[in-house]
C-alpha cells in the first residue's frame, strides 16, 4: 500500500501550506525535498542556482528524492521542477499518491510575491510573462501520472487540504 502523498505543481501553488496542514492532520510527517537540498548543500537555493547553476540543483533533488521515496508515512511537498526529470516521478510513484496543484498565473504571482526573492526561476523583469511561458512548457509534464489534480486558485487551504483528504479516503476504499 502507498503510505506517502507526493504534492506536485508549480511555484506558488500551495504546495507547502497544504503539505504542512495536511501531514498534520494525516498524522504523517512533512518532508520538503528543497528544504533537504538546502540541508545537503548547505546553501540557499538562490545561493545553488548562482554559483552552481540549475543542472547541479537538479542533481540534488534527484539524489534526494530518491532518498525520500523509499520512505514511508510521509507527505512530500516537492519542488516545483521536480517533473523536469522523469526518474523523479517514477520513483515517487512507488510509496506515493501523486498529487498535482494548480493555480492560475495571476494567482501564483501574489503568492510569490510575498515570498521575497527566494525563487531563482522567476527573477525576470516580466514575472507574469515568465510563470506563463515556464507553467506552459511543463503543463504537459505536471499531468502525466497524476492521481489527483486540484486548481488552488480560489481555495484556502484548509478547502484544499479537505480536497485532499476526500480524495484519498476514496481512493483508500476503491483500493479495499
Ligand atoms: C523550482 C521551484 C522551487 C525550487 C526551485 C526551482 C522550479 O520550489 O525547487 O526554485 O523549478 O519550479 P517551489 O515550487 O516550492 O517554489
Amino acid at each position: 500500500m502507498k503510505t506517502n502523498v507526493a504534492l506536485i505543481g508549480f511555484m506558488g501553488t500551495g504546495k507547502t501550506s497544504v503539505g504542512e496542514l495536511l501531514a498534520s492532520k494525516l498524522k504523517k510527517r512533512f518532508v520538503s525535498t528543497d528544504d533537504l537540498i538546502v540541508k545537503l548543500a548547505k546553501k540557499s537555493i538562490p545561493d545553488l542556482f548562482k554559483q552552481y547553476g540549475e543542472p547541479r540543483f537538479r542533481d540534488l533533488e534527484i539524489q534526494i528524492v530518491k532518498k525520500v521515496s523509499d520512505e514511508k508515512n510521509i507527505v512530500i511537498d516537492c519542488g516545483g521542477g521536480i517533473i523536469l526529470n522523469k526518474i523523479n516521478v517514477v520513483r515517487l510513484r512507488k510509496n506515493a499518491k501523486i498529487i498535482l496543484l494548480t493555480a492560475s498565473p495571476d494567482v501564483v504571482l501574489k503568492r510569490i510575491s510575498k515570498d521575497g526573492e527566494k525563487r531563482p526561476l522567476l527573477d525576470a523583469p516580466n514575472k507574469i510573462e515568465r510563470i506563463r511561458k515556464l507553467s506552459s512548457c511543463r503543463e504537459h509534464l505536471y499531468k502525466e501520472s497524476i492521481d489527483f489534480e486540484i486548481d488552488t486558485s480560489n481555495l484556502n487551504v484548509d478547502q484544499v487540504v479537505d480536497k485532499v483528504s476526500e480524495f484519498l479516503k476514496k481512493d483508500s476504499e476503491q483500493d479495499g
